[in-house]
């Protein structure tokens, strides 16, 4: 179990940090003076010590305790407020810093993280600040930025792994809205809330800001710990979007439904007139790619403010399930590997549907990132057959058993129908047999190379389902899918405009993985856990959640096991740790006890497919 020192986690981004390092699983120490911060925002489960980091009697406290790393984020963090008491300042964010790296260096904890701040570039000659542009800070709360970052090199140097973040305005839930010198944005979304006929902003409304969501923030923290390219570096950490204070106050007042006045007064010592951050470094070296855009991120702190729970938890655990919306407590954690997600996402698994889901879900914006970039190379390296995503024809020959095994279980269903759709249909061998069997066909299909290669023979086909809604008014006898209901955000709501597009007595039949899978359920290779669990699905059903689910569509419905992978395939994930192996030992075994084994699995449940056919009424 990993042990941390998060400085100032009583305040703002310290709280969101020390709350989820204690979520995945870690042991939190924190020292706090309590100056700015307040014991509430503290995390369940963190060890506080009051008193400041400057004081050596705190640090004595410790003991020789060693943690695995040092987040640094306790200081003043007020631009204005650091000309009121420079030396004050000096000490809480200068002297501070050399103690802990002092302490780092007494007790060999190799691994320090500190936040610093986009005010060490000052009014910069460069439009866009990038790590080396000109430093010119304007501000005393600046410059002992710069001397923390400075004292940091120093002991990089003396084998301690620093890295320093600049970050540029972080806002969001939990931001201290009664400090009215420190933030931007809980600075007026303070004023907006309050009685106050006006809102007073100190400076001209032209300025700009880079505001970054302390979400994002806390994930590029967390990335970065354990990062080897962050050694020794220094990084900016915003949206990489600039706005300005004007727009910024729009987008509050929308957001909260009340138009208030604006009044200016003079700006305040050393407040930087334009911040535009650039953040490729951090995007190139450790991945860091922000998610939530200004508007959603106001949305979410409004959301706070009003008292609405899901935003207390809405750095890693769900208020309640996905799909049942059962409470918190019946919410547990069934696998932290999440391959492709990123580091505060799971799956949880609901114990009173069964459901298990993904949360966070991710965003929209990252949904459609991962599939317009990645999600065809992601799935060649999972099948671990490249070639089959990049040419149709060879997937349509490699996929003949695949399409037999789906036509032995469909045949009977065919009798009176006339026309099918498929969605994601892939390279059509589906369709194109069922087309052979006097059926028209349709197809809805991401893909643009397999949707180029079905134009070609002439099969219709749409790129998503939006897009057949709007140009395609006909219904079908059949609608089939097979594995995409898993990666369906809301899978109640499309099975339902499913069954609106069938005639009357039309089928649906899909198939989607079950979370029953002996490969994880029952024998657990870990080869296999890693492997599973992908952050392309929404959701993992077993034969009771699927039941939860269907019974919310209208139509009766049947559910059926089915066992695609047969014995050769699951001994090849034990004994070497990765897919492929079908029918391998064939010969050692026979079809008997391949068959035996699968009726097996079907009996209990335990299989790895789960089959749904329903009807309409
Ligand atoms: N919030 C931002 O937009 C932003 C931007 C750039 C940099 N930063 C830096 O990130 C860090 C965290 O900022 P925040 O927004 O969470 O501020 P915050 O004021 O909410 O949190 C700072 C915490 O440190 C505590 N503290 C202050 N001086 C201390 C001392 N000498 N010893 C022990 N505890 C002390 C405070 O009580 C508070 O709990 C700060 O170093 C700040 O300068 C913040
Ligand atoms: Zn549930």
């Amino acid at each position: 179990m990993e042990k941390y020192l998060v400085t100032g986690a009583a305040g703002f981004i310290g709280s969101a940090v020390a709350r989820q390092l204690i979520i995945d699983g870690s042991i939190v120490w924190t020292i706090d003076d309590l100056s700015t911060g307040s014991e509430s925002n503290l995390a369940e489960g963190a060890k506080l010590l009051v008193g400041s980091c400057h004081d050596p009697e705190i640090i004595s406290q410790i003991g020789d305790e060693k943690f695995d790393a040092i987040i640094h984020l306790a200081g003043q963090s007020s631009g204005e407020v650091s000309f009121d008491d420079p030396i004050n300042d000096l000490k809480n964010n200068v002297e501070s810093t050399l103690q802990l790296l002092n302490f780092a260096l007494r007790t060999g904890c190799n691994r320090f993280i500190y936040g610093s701040s986009a005010s060490v570039y000052g009014d910069a000659r460069d439009l866009l600040v990038s790590e080396s542009s000109n430093l010119q800070p304007l501000s005393c709360y600046g410059v002992g930025k710069l001397a923390s970052e400075k004292y940091l090199q120093v002991f990089n140097e003396a084998g301690i792994h620093t890295t320093a973040l600049r970050f540029s305005n972080v806002y969001g839930p939990r931001q201290n809205l009664e400090n009215m010198r420190q933030g931007m944005v809980s600075i007026y979304l303070a004023q907006l809330i309050s009685d106050a006929e006006a809102i007073v902003v100190k400076g001209p409304l032209e300025r700009t800001r880079d505001f970054v969501f302390i979400e994002d923030v806390v994930r590029v923290i967390i990335q970065t710990i354990k990062n080897s390219k962050a050694f020794g570096q220094v990084y900016n950490v915003g949206s990489g979007e600039t706005h300005s204070v004007g727009q910024l106050l729009d987008i509050l007042m929308l957001a909260y439904g009340v138009k208030k006045k604006i009044v200016l007064e003079k700006g305040t010592p050393g407040d930087q007139k334009c911040v535009q951050v650039c953040i490729e470094k951090i995007r190139r070296d450790l991945e860091y790619r922000p998610l939530v855009k200004l508007e959603d991120g106001i949305a979410r702190m409004i959301d706070w403010v009003k008292g609405n729970d899901h935003v207390e938890n809405s750095l890693g655990e769900p208020s309640c399930c996905r799909l049942c919306f059962a409470e918190s407590k019946l919410q547990s954690v069934r696998s932290r590997n999440v391959s492709g997600g990123n580091p505060i996402q799971k799956f949880w698994k609901c114990n009173r549907c069964d459901v298990i889901y993904l949360f966070p879900p991710s965003s929209e914006d990252e949904e459609e990132i991962f599939y317009r970039n990645d999600f065809e190379e992601f799935m060649g390296r999972r099948s671990g057959k490249t070639a089959e995503w990049q040419d149709a024809d060879r997937h349509q020959k490699l996929n003949g058993e695949e399409r037999d095994r789906r036509f032995s279980f469909l045949s009977k269903y065919l009798e009176e129908v006339t026309s099918c759709l498929e969605i994601g249909c892939s390279s059509g061998f589906m369709l194109s047999a069922l087309r052979g069997k006097g059926i028209d066909v349709v197809g809805i299909e991401p893909s643009e190379k397999f949707s180029q290669y079905l134009g070609g023979a002439g099969i219709p086909v749409y790129s998503d389902w939006t897009k057949f809604c709007e140009s395609n008014k006909a219904k079908f006898d059949l609608i089939i899918h097979y594995y995409v209901l898993e990666h369906i955000r809301e899978p109640a709501r499309f099975l339902q405009q499913c069954m609106d597009r069938l005639n009357p007595k039309g089928l649906m039949v899909f198939e989607v993985p079950c979370a029953a899978d002996p490969l994880v359920e029952l024998y657990s290779v870990p080869a296999f856990d890693k492997f599973y669990w992908s952050v392309a699905h929404h959701w993992y059903f077993n034969r009771n959640s699927l039941q939860h689910l269907l019974s919310q569509v209208t139509g009766n419905f049947k559910l059926f096991p089915e066992q695609r992978y047969d014995i050769s395939n699951h001994l090849v994930w034990m004994l070497e740790g990765k897919p492929g192996g079908t029918g391998r030992y064939m010969d050692t075994f026979g079809a008997d006890l391949d068959h035996l084994y699968k009726k097996r699995m079907k009996a209990t449940w335990q299989s790895d497919t789960l089959v749904a056919v329903l009807q309409k009424c």
